[in-house]
């Protein structure tokens, strides 16, 4: 058959084709037919070396043309299809359905008691900062009176790592708690000292209910001239009041962290009520320990430079999460860190 008609004759069946087709996936199957690797356009142009030469070129620029004539056709039926069906949705909408709420997330619970903890201590003066939660023996051990070979180093059961160009004293490890950047801090300033250092901690223990590998810390670090545990007492009691309420009792009782001297720890009052019930789900007990503390114990300030018979001060340190759970009646530290939105919703 003569190309010419042969070319016609495609471009007639294509229009009928096209009239007939009513949605995007039979314009799938028009485009395969008339264009794909053995459609008939491109059957067509594969006869290009049959047809005269004197012809070739009016045939070339009618292909083409017929070519971009299609798939013109085919975008601009494209678009009728997908208006179309636009629009029957927009029938269907009722727009008295009440709408649906976007699902908004909320911080994570662990950030929210960090931030509350440190607000309270902003208000009482202290400046938030933070450290590295890499550190070094120095740091996290040395310089806080825990040298190497001290049992204390047992207290805290430390994930080292593996750097074979530290040499000893500057063995690298995963903080095991926020106290370093007490040595830190100090050593780049000078008193007075107000701070407090919120930060991911890490242990080479086993998991529990009440254990993590990895946990937050709030440090507290206060140095100045004249600084008594008076100070500590007055300022941990309101700390306590402000997350546990107004009518929580707190007790002192002597601890032993290497850092300190004299070392505490502090417990909130849980006693029962009349009825028999206690203000800390969960546990009956009268007291419940919140966090250690202590006055610096002059080895620390010398280590950093300070004159001990200048200045003096207290440090603390609490787990915001255990404060979480105590005041939250969360019953497995696990939670905090599982993602599980049953758990994690309950904070929004
Ligand atoms: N760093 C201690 C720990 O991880 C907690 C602590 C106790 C911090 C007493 C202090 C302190 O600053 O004075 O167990």
């Amino acid at each position: 058959m003569d190309v010419f008609i042969e070319l016609n004759q495609i471009q007639a069946e294509f229009q009928k084709d096209l009239d007939l087709a009513s949605d995007l996936a039979q314009l799938d199957q028009l485009k395969i037919r008339y264009m794909g690797r053995s459609g008939s356009v491109t059957n067509l142009l594969r006869k290009i070396s049959s047809v005269q030469k004197e012809d070739r070129p009016r045939f070339g620029a009618d292909a083409n043309k017929l070519k971009s004539e299609i798939s013109d056709f085919m975008s601009r039926k494209a678009n009728e299809i997908q208006v179309g069906s636009g629009r029957k949705t927009i029938e269907n909408l009722d727009v008295t359905l009440p709408g649906r709420l976007p699902v908004i997330g909320a911080l994570h619970p662990t950030t929210q008691i960090v931030r509350e903890i440190c607000d309270i201590f902003v208000s009482l003066g202290f400046s938030v900062i933070e450290g590295p939660e890499i550190e070094s023996d120095k740091y996290n051990f040395e310089m806080l009176n825990i040298p190497k070979g001290h049992p204390a180093r047992d207290m805290w059961s430390t994930m080292w790592i593996d750097n074979p160009n530290h040499s000893d004293t500057n063995s690298t490890l995963l903080r095991t708690h926020t106290s370093p950047m007490q040595a830190r801090f100090m050593e780049s300033t000078t008193p007075p000292i107000r701070i407090v250092v919120p930060g991911k901690c890490y242990r080479y223990e086993a998991t529990d209910s009440t254990h993590e590998w990895h946990f937050y810390q709030i440090e507290g670090l206060v140095v100045d001239k004249g600084i008594s545990f008076a100070n500590l007492k007055g300022t941990l009691y309101e700390f306590a009041k402000r997350v546990f309420g107004d009518d929580r009792q707190v007790r002192f009782r002597c601890d032993y962290f290497p850092f300190v001297e004299p070392g505490v720890d502090m417990s909130i009052s849980n006693f029962k009520d009349s009825e028999g019930n206690r203000p800390i789900k969960g546990k009956d007990e009268d007291w419940i320990e919140i966090l250690g503390a202590g006055m610096v114990h002059p080895e620390v300030l010398k280590s950093v430079g300070y004159d001990p018979d200048v200045y003096t001060g207290f440090a603390f340190g609490m787990g915001p999460e255990r404060i979480s759970m105590l005041r939250e009646g969360i019953d497995d530290i696990r939670n905090f860190y599982s993602n599980d939105l049953r758990f994690l919703g309950q904070f929004v």
